[in-house]
């Protein structure tokens, strides 16, 4: 199967995806995670954050982890895929395609900001650092319609998200 963890930046899906990866090595079963960070230096690196780019961006990730799905590896995905298109594309084209939305409050994640993003896209518009359109503060990120699977990262430690996934 595959799994597609999104949600806005610093919401925790690598984080998760890391420890469900460990349990499933555990188990002795494969799994490759197919990082939007990492694979936007390699294969999407021609692609920017327009909305056209994002999509595109979806449907690279989603091609590759169905590769590995379709040979007993459980490619877990993980992209702010902020479009329902792009995620309800996934799910059509390929077979055992599970979407997993990771929620938390905008004030949160402004607090935790990890990479330091929000506090960019949050400068006033004359700074060169600004960044202006950082998803979830001046750039969409669409609310799904049926995830799978609904984890809030606010309210859950790592620990219980991870098991939720897991079950
Ligand atoms: S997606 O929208 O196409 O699904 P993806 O998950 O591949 O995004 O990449 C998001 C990563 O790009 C973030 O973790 C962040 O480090 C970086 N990034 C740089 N600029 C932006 C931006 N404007 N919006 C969102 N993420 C950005």
């Amino acid at each position: 199967p595959s799994f597609i963890l999104w949600g806005p930046p610093g919401v925790g899906k690598t984080t998760l995806a890391q420890a469900v990866k460990k349990e499933l090595l555990n188990k002795n079963l494969k799994v490759e995670i197919i990082d939007g960070d990492e694979y936007r230096k390699v294969i999407c690196r021609d692609l920017s954050f327009t909305k056209d780019d994002r999509i595109e961006n979806i449907k690279r990730l989603g091609f590759v982890g169905n590769i590995l799905a379709r040979n007993g590896i459980i490619a877990i995905l993980s992209a702010i895929s902020p479009y329902e298109v792009a995620r309800r594309e996934l799910k059509d084209q390929y077979q055992n395609v599970y979407s997993v939305w990771l929620d938390c409050p905008i004030d949160e994640l402004i607090r935790r900001d990890t990479k330091g993003l929000y506090h960019r896209a949050l400068l006033p518009g004359n700074d060169p650092d600004k960044i202006n359109n950082l998803t979830g503060i001046n750039d969409t990120f669409e609310i799904p319609e049926n995830p799978d699977l609904i984890l809030n990262t606010n309210e859950d430690e790592i620990e219980d998200s991870k098991n939720k996934l897991l079950n």
